[in-house]
């Protein structure tokens, strides 16, 4: 009997997310949800001020509260040499602040109490004595001459420049701008913003004093990479660490960083001998974890007349707060920022990159995106408008006529990536009919006779998804590669267990699905888990959509040498040779007689019971993958809008996205993925703001100021999808989670511009509120960066 796929939930079937029948009934363990026996409960006290020295911290009232059992301080941290920690960028970050405080926000003290409310009283109780410095918190200001060194810490650090980096070929470019017809420039702000998961970051620290060995409970996105880290800082042997991280409330990139409030609970719970609980509130979650973005970023694009694009110069400035300490491959200082342009077939490109301190909590973080590739991203398709404009040619022309087409792969990117498939062309144009594009711009015109401002705004792009390949990717030296390992149990049921940890995307789902397609078990039958360093195999965790390029792959391939070795025993159980069965999913069988085969549950049984002489017993293996090159899937986001230009007012008349992530393992938790991403990308694109005034105080550190859309306030979209498999993962997949969230912003920022062409604006930076809007159009002019907030008001 044949297996039919799609009834067991293997690759295309919308299975159901398992995961979700514990979710929706409130019945996840997440890290506040545990409690264990004598459990105390840290709270973290943070600097009002964004730069300051210490002149001195007094806890003496702090632990005169009954209840209070211990307050660690930067100066207790120091004597233990505890006092700063390494980064996943080669940088350091203070644990608890001795010397300044370098933003707002930082962890200054921890107290450890009876419970969480005791910590939070005694917090209040320790006092500070700051004298105030002056406050950095753009780029122009920490690189001006006589700004003062926020890294004073540093021996050779004398000046706020993190790293000065180039890519890609300088004098090409010159040359391709000397032959230009048309130059084109922008120059715009990609503003922060803050992944924002539901649940905020939190950690359960338990020394056991029997066993001197470490459980920590934790939000990490990266559990095999925590233990590596608190085995090198603690220097506690790796094999006594085990970090678990239960069920997430969403990452967003937000939970990679390895934050102080870890470190701490640590220390504490080694020092009292309990287990030590700190749950963060949701301000300290907006003020002081991993922001996203801020970055300056201008360039030139050199065009000929026909619209053909020749060259492209790059400049980023980037703001990474006080610490440098975004997780992102040792290689490349600004991500992967040079993955811009790569859909297009362009010839030469040159990019500078600055990063700088400022007086801001550590930004950098990769939110729901490859390391930097929305900023990127965003900057290729709002220029690429620009120059449509500048020649007056169509928006979709100019597309049509720069992408690589679909038998030039594989194809080199100007900075040296290299794509290796896809159909660019015909998502542009399934998006564009979906989208009715040539109606929509006569209705335009018609519109505009009446006063009415409508727009329509295109963004196409390749992502680089599934870091790594190891030869290029590696995280302070540990190479970027994944793994899965799989149990076939004697009853052909089994257990998966992989180096990723889903955060909500449905991994428990998704990569049973696989086992589903390589070995006919029914994905019902496989249960999957992650998270636990104890259990899964060596993993470099989930974060830049690279689960299912990377350990999805290694789910496969495992699957295949449980296959490969079930093929042996199936040989047995039938009595011939392996030559002589074929497979077909489920079942081998005779090549001569194909009535007479054995299922993959009859040899899963026949492993621990009926085996050739000489085999190992069991059915159950591991492997490791190292992709040989990134996936690179396609998105084509196309919006059209309405301004209402009397108030600024802009809203989503019609949204469609066509995707290409190659194979779908399960088509229902892929649209998730696209829905929620666009869904960050508008609200990027339209409300969220959150932002420093000028003495670094930052402005929407709460959910009234920095806005979540929901359901209601969330524009319908339309999604369609192409199919280019991708030639190297085993069964053809692309990496998905982050694609909308990466190319949907400028769809939304350029139908905007479109409406107000003909004004003279050529930018509005994110967020496009009611009133920048509202301002360009009755100014006539761009408006630019993030306005000065006024703290006087
Ligand atoms: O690394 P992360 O899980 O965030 O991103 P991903 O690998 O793009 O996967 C997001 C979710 O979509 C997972 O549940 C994947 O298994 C699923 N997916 C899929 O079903 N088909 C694809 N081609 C890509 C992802």
């Amino acid at each position: 009997m044949t297996v039919d796929e799609v009834k067991i939930g293997g690759l295309g079937a919308k299975r159901r997310r398992v995961e979700d029948s514990r979710f929706i009934r409130g019945m996840g363990n997440y890290v506040d949800d545990i409690t264990l026996p004598g459990m105390l409960h840290m709270e973290i006290l943070r600097s009002p001020l964004a730069h300051a020295r210490i002149k001195s911290v007094d806890a003496s009232a702090a632990l005169a509260i009954p209840g209070v059992q211990l307050v660690l301080t930067g100066e207790l941290l120091a004597s233990r040499n505890l006092a700063w920690m390494p980064t996943l960028s080669y940088d350091t970050q203070a644990v608890l602040a001795t010397d300044k405080v370098r933003f707002q926000g930082q962890e200054v003290a921890c107290v450890v109490a009876d419970d969480p409310y005791i910590a939070k009283d005694a917090c209040e109780a320790i006092v500070v004595d700051y004298e105030a410095l002056p406050v950095i918190v753009n780029p122009t200001q920490a690189t001006a001459n006589g700004a003062p060194v926020i890294r004073d810490d540093k021996e050779n650090q004398h000046d706020n420049v993190v790293f000065d980096w180039e890519v890609g070929d300088k004098d090409g470019t010159d040359r391709a701008f000397a032959a230009a017809d048309v130059v084109s420039e922008l120059e715009l702000h990609y503003p922060r913003s803050h992944p924002s998961p539901i649940e905020t970051c939190g950690s359960i620290a338990d020394f056991d004093r029997a066993t001197s060995k470490l459980t920590v409970y934790m939000t990490t996105q990266a559990p095999h990479i925590i233990r590596a880290a608190v085995a090198m800082v603690a220097e506690i042997p790796e094999h006594m660490i085990r970090i678990v991280s239960p069920d997430l409330g969403g990452g967003f990139g937000n939970k990679v960083p390895i934050y102080p409030g870890y470190v701490v609970s640590i220390l504490a719970s080694i020092l009292l001998e309990r287990p030590v609980k700190w749950i963060e509130d949701k301000t300290g979650n907006l003020i002081s974890t991993g922001f996203g973005r801020d970055i300056y970023l201008r360039g030139q694009m050199a065009l000929r007349n026909d619209g053909k694009i020749l060259g492209v110069r790059m400049h980023t400035d980037s703001d990474h707060g006080a610490f440098f300490s975004d997780a992102q491959p040792s290689k490349f200082k600004i991500g992967l920022m040079h993955a811009a342009f790569a859909c297009y077939d362009i010839p030469v490109a040159h990019l500078t990159a600055r990063g700088v301190y400022t007086n801001k909590a550590p930004g950098g973080v990769a939110y729901r995106c490859s390391f930097r590739i929305t900023e990127a991203m965003f900057f290729q398709e709002r220029m690429v408008q620009a120059a449509a404009d500048d020649l007056g040619l169509d928006q979709a022309e100019i597309r049509r006529l720069n992408f690589v087409k679909d038998d030039d792969f594989p194809h080199r990117t100007p900075f040296g990536f290299l794509t290796d498939s896809g159909q660019y062309g015909k998502c542009l144009e399934i998006g564009l009919e979906a989208i009715g594009y040539e109606d929509f711009l006569k209705q335009k015109e018609e519109a505009r006779k009446n006063g009415r401002l409508l727009g329509i705004g295109i963004s196409t792009m390749t992502e680089p998804l599934g870091a790594g390949n190891s030869r290029e990717y590696d995280i302070l030296g540990i190479k970027m590669f994944d793994s899965a390992e799989l149990r076939v149990h004697m009853t052909g049921k089994a257990l998966l267990r992989t180096g990723a940890k889903s955060q909500g995307q449905g991994h428990e789902t998704t990569w049973a699905q696989i086992v589903a397609h390589e070995l006919g078990i029914p994905a019902d039958d496989v249960v999957v888990e992650e998270g636990d360093t104890d259990t899964a195999p060596f993993g470099m965790g989930t974060y830049a959509s690279r689960s299912t390029p990377v350990a999805g792959a290694a789910v496969s391939m495992v699957s295949r040498k449980i296959r490969a070795k079930a093929r042996k025993i199936a040989a047995h159980l039938l009595e011939v040779s392996e030559e002589d069965i074929e497979w077909e999913l489920g079942r081998f069988y005779l090549r001569s007689s194909p009535d007479s085969g054995v299922t993959i549950q009859e040899c899963a049984m026949a492993a621990y019971s009926n085996l050739p002489d000489g085999m190992e017993p069991g059915l159950e293996n591991n492997a490791y993958y190292d992709p040989p090159n990134l996936t690179w899937p396609f998105g084509c986001y196309i919006a059209t809008v309405e301004v209402d230009p009397l108030t600024g007012v802009w809203d989503v008349l019609n949204f469609v996205a066509v995707d290409d992530c190659g194979v779908r393992i399960n088509p229902m938790i892929v649209e998730g993925q696209i829905m929620g991403g666009l869904a960050e990308a508008y609200a990027m694109a339209n409300m969220q703001f959150i932002t420093f005034d000028s003495e670094g105080n930052c402005v929407g550190s709460n959910y009234m100021d920095y806005l979540l859309p929901t359901a209601w306030e969330t524009p319908g979209f339309e999604l369609h999808e192409v199919v280019t498999p991708c030639p190297h993962h085993p069964i053809g997949a692309k990496g998905v989670g982050e694609c909308a969230t990466v190319g949907g912003p400028a769809a939304f920022v350029n139908a905007v511009i479109d409406a107000l062409k003909g004004t003279g604006v050529r930018n509005i930076d994110m967020p496009l509120l009611p009133d920048r809007v509202y301002e360009a159009l009755t100014e006539g002019h761009d408006v630019s960066g993030s306005p000065p907030v006024r703290t006087d008001l």
